[in-house]
């Protein structure tokens, strides 16, 4: 690997002067489980307020506000309440349930507000498409919330593919997936059908599509071929003490699919919050000249811990070495930030709808092949 691959990791990405003459104003959709991450984010930011709450269960907007300290903050029981009373917002954070999020986006965007809208992009590829129709028409950034994005081992995979190491790439696999993993600690949002929407596709599959994907610059998706279960989900004997999580389960736990993309690129994805199995594999990137291997992790959520192995052979001799792994902070306050500096500096999303609807169109094209049963064209509407 050249020199200035590996020289990419020694540069600073932390030490930007922050101008804090003005305060850019933050509302927040959803005050559950993973508001308190983008609060915490906010709230360390001596440009930023949270002037606005909102969550549709009557007195948790003003639960949430009183343990993050934003006695100030204006509370109300909708986004549409939120937007209708906010007339100075700059930006909103979405952290609704994933059924929520394109009803959400939308209405932000139409009332003319940045939006940060947490993962997965949406439920369906029509709402996807919907999303970016508001987006386009309002001119406003919408940047979807992948923070692993932000990671320096994450971009480091598009260095790499970029800098021609792996000549043409023609198949990657998508590893990852959970033993046991299904996120019912925090509820059933991310379980039942009217909130999920999608199961462990939405909740982690999107990350492992992204990983992948980004670091080949998002070709377009054209057939899949895809599988779902819920076969643990829906076992009473899975939740010890909690067997009418069980009812509630309508989601996928696993789901496994063939992919062709665009450019004669195959994609060979599986993704799981429980089977009996430790991993679903490593992700793997094969190209004509090397191969990449990102190493698995226990509880998959879009990052990896270890070194990644390039695969090369040179001189007739079969090599390998290693991409030394850099560890790279807070990555959800890195995504905040990177969405506070778009709306100050130059309204361009860090994580584009434009990228991430060929994810949804994957995530889509899972579900209706499996419901089908056999393979299908992935068609993507014009925006
Ligand atoms: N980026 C990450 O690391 C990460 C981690 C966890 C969850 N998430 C994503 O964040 C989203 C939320 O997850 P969660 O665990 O916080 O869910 P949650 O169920 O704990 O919270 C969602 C909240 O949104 C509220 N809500 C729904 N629709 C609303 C509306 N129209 N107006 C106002 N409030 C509304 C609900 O009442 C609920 O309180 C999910 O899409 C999930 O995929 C991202």
């Amino acid at each position: 690997m050249t020199d200035n691959i590996l020289d990419a990791f020694k540069e600073n990405h932390d030490n930007k002067e922050i101008d804090v003459s003005k305060k850019i104003k933050i509302g927040i959709i959803g005050t559950g489980w993973i508001a308190d991450a983008h609060i915490d984010a906010y709230k360390s930011m001596e440009d930023v307020e949270v002037v606005a709450l909102a969550d549709l269960v009557d007195g948790k907007a003003e639960a949430f506000a009183k343990k993050h300290g934003l006695e100030n903050a204006r509370i109300y029981l909708s986004d549409e309440e939120l937007l209708a009373g906010e007339k100075e917002l700059d930006g909103v954070s979405i952290c609704t349930y994933n059924c929520q999020h394109a009803p959400c986006a939308i209405h932000a965007l139409e009332a003319g507000v940045n939006v940060m809208l947490e993962k997965p992009f949406t439920v369906t590829l029509d709402e996807a498409v919907e999303v970016m129709r508001a987006e386009k028409k309002s001119g406003k950034i919408l940047t979807i919330g992948f923070q692993p994005r932000m990671s320096e081992n994450m971009q480091m995979i598009k260095k790499i593919v970029e800098s021609g190491e792996l000549g043409k790439i023609y198949y990657l696999q998508a590893g990852g997936g959970r033993r046991r993993g299904i996120p019912t600690p925090f509820g059933t949002s991310f379980i039942a059908k009217e909130t999920g929407g999608i199961g462990a596709m939405g909740d982690i599959g999107c990350y492992s599509l992204d990983m992948l994907l980004g670091a080949i610059g998002y070709p377009k998706p054209l057939t899949c071929t895809g599988y779902t279960s819920d076969f643990f989900g829906k076992d009473p004997s899975y939740y010890p003490g909690h067997p009418e999580y069980a009812e509630k389960f309508g989601v996928d736990d696993f789901a496994a699919a063939f992919v062709r993309l665009e450019g004669g690129i195959i994609l060979d994805f599986r993704i799981s919050w429980a089977m009996n199995m430790d991993t679903a594999g490593d992700a793997l990137i094969l190209g004509t000249k090397g191969g990449l291997r990102i190493p698995s992790t226990e509880c998959w959520n879009g990052e990896f811990d270890k070194p990644m192995t390039v695969y090369k052979t040179v001189g007739g001799k079969d090599i390998e070495y290693k991409v030394p792994y850099e560890p790279c902070g807070d990555l959800f306050k890195k995504k905040i930030r990177s969405f506070v500096d778009s709306i100050k500096e130059n309204g361009k999303p860090t994580v584009p709808s434009s990228e991430i609807i060929y994810n949804q169109a994957i995530i889509d094209g899972i579900v209706r092949s499996a419901k089908l049963g056999r393979e299908i064209e992935v068609e993507i509407p014009e925006i």
